[in-house]
């Protein structure tokens, strides 16, 4: 995957732009995204899919910025959305809803109207009731919802338990064996047209054989549909696909698609995808500045200005990410020596950290970048403590956009009202 920060003489740049002009110019704690990375990563997955009929629905949960977005829907992206606002993002970013699917376990009936109304490719459906709710939903509005089935494949991810879905105990889809009597009562709904399968086992996976595994299981439903005298249009294998963090060596597109691809020789069904993650995570960075640095004599705390309501991913998952200076020279008067910190953020629970035991050799005053914070990062932050959240730049070569200003107190304040003074 394409990363987008590099290294000259322990400076940080992001394509041609250093880091320290971004976080002179915009202050912390701040997002950055490279055009280029972004780009090249959704590339990747459609060169790996340039023989085989396919749509990449890139999941907008994962950084849902309309210049992201924007950028995708330039290149061709469809995209997999879970929610209402998620639809009115990629109508923005001049997104093609005809290229949309639908995600979710609790799709509302003003969501199912507003995504009828505009036309989108499919609902993911997981489960009875919602199909039920959906043929009555697309009644009233005189349409139909083309529909395909999430199915539980009950295949291990081999991930973060927060974060893997395709086991029996997970609240997400339909039993897949219990799947063929559901698509038999969608196939007799007048507002209902099934037109594909789809499964998502979990996220952050670095080895391809639970995908297989998952594919096998969905290829051997759909035969036994087409028994039934029900036949698909697409299969739907998610999104999921890991990134490297640490030391992690998950494959490329290209390879994840050598493994999939021959069992789909010989086949009609489209290829859908819904990768978030791996198009998004090593694209951005998060920019921090040290504030001060404290020691207790067994531990030594790096105190930043971005806190888990601006990343939450290691508070969250236990998450390692990467943590640089951006500079190889310190802005203090004296030159650090290495030591080993906590980096820590101001908000008020043991649980605020965004690294542990990293050996740094860093001053009060020095910015440092949290690496791989382009999936997962903004879209999760809160204003928990009163903080309003980071801005979101965008670097395309040597050119720097703003593409979400910084909130302000204003902003925080803006929806809330005193009661009315008491009535004596
Ligand atoms: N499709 C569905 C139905 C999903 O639920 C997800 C992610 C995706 C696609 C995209 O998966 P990806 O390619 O990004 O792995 N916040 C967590 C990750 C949550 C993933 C939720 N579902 C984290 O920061 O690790």
């Amino acid at each position: 995957m394409h990363h987008a920060v590099s290294s000259q003489d322990g400076n940080l740049f992001i394509e041609s732009t250093p880091l320290s002009a971004i976080a002179s110019q915009f202050g912390t704690p701040c997002y950055v995204y490279s055009k280029a990375a972004l780009s090249n990563n959704f590339l990747a997955y459609q060169s790996a899919l340039a023989d085989k009929e396919h749509l990449i629905c890139y999941a907008v949960k994962a950084n849902s910025n309309i210049a992201v977005l924007q950028t995708l829907a330039e290149l061709g992206a469809g995209f997999d959305i879970v929610s209402i606002g998620e639809l009115e993002r990629v109508l923005r970013a001049g997104g093609d809803p005809a290229k949309v699917v639908f995600s979710g376990v609790a799709k509302t009936a003003s969501e199912m109207q507003r995504a009828l109304e505009l036309g989108i490719h499919c609902f993911n459906v997981e489960s009875e009731a919602e199909l039920e709710l959906l043929n009555r939903t697309a009644a009233s509005c005189g349409a139909i919802a083309a529909v395909s089935l999430r199915v539980n494949p009950d295949v291990d991810a081999q991930t973060h338990p927060y974060i893997s879905t395709g086991l029996k105990e997970n609240k997400f889809g339909v039993d897949i064996n219990l799947a063929a009597q559901v698509y038999q009562h969608a196939a007799q709904m007048a507002h209902i047209k099934v037109i594909g399968v789809d499964c998502h086992i979990g996220s952050q996976l670095v080895d391809i054989a639970p995908f297989v595994a998952a594919l096998e299981r969905l290829l051997a439903l759909v035969d036994e549909l087409a028994g039934l005298g029900i036949t698909l249009q697409h299969i739907d294998i998610g999104g999921g696909l890991g990134v490297r963090y640490e030391n992690e060596e998950p494959p490329s597109p290209q390879s994840y698609m050598s493994a999939i691809l021959p069992l789909l020789a010989d086949r009609n069904e489209i290829l859908v995808l819904e990768p978030g993650r791996s198009i998004t995570a090593n694209a951005g960075v998060m920019l921090t500045q040290v504030q001060y640095l404290k020691s207790n004599g067994e531990k030594n705390f790096a105190i930043v200005d971005a806190a888990m309501n601006d990343m939450i991913r290691p508070a969250l998952y236990q998450a390692w990410m990467d943590i640089q200076p951006i500079s190889a020279g310190n802005s203090g008067s004296a030159v650090a020596e290495s030591a080993v910190y906590d980096v820590v953020g101001p908000v008020c629970e043991t649980g605020d950290f965004l690294a542990k035991n990293r050996s740094l050799a860093i001053c009060a005053g020095d910015y440092l970048c949290l690496m791989s914070a382009g999936a997962y990062g903004f879209v999760m932050s809160s204003n928990y403590n009163s903080r309003p959240r980071a801005p979101e730049v965008m670097v395309d070569g040597d050119q720097v956009h703003l593409v979400r200003r910084r909130e302000t107190i204003e902003d925080l304040l803006s929806g809330e009202s005193l009661l009315p003074a008491a009535v004596r």
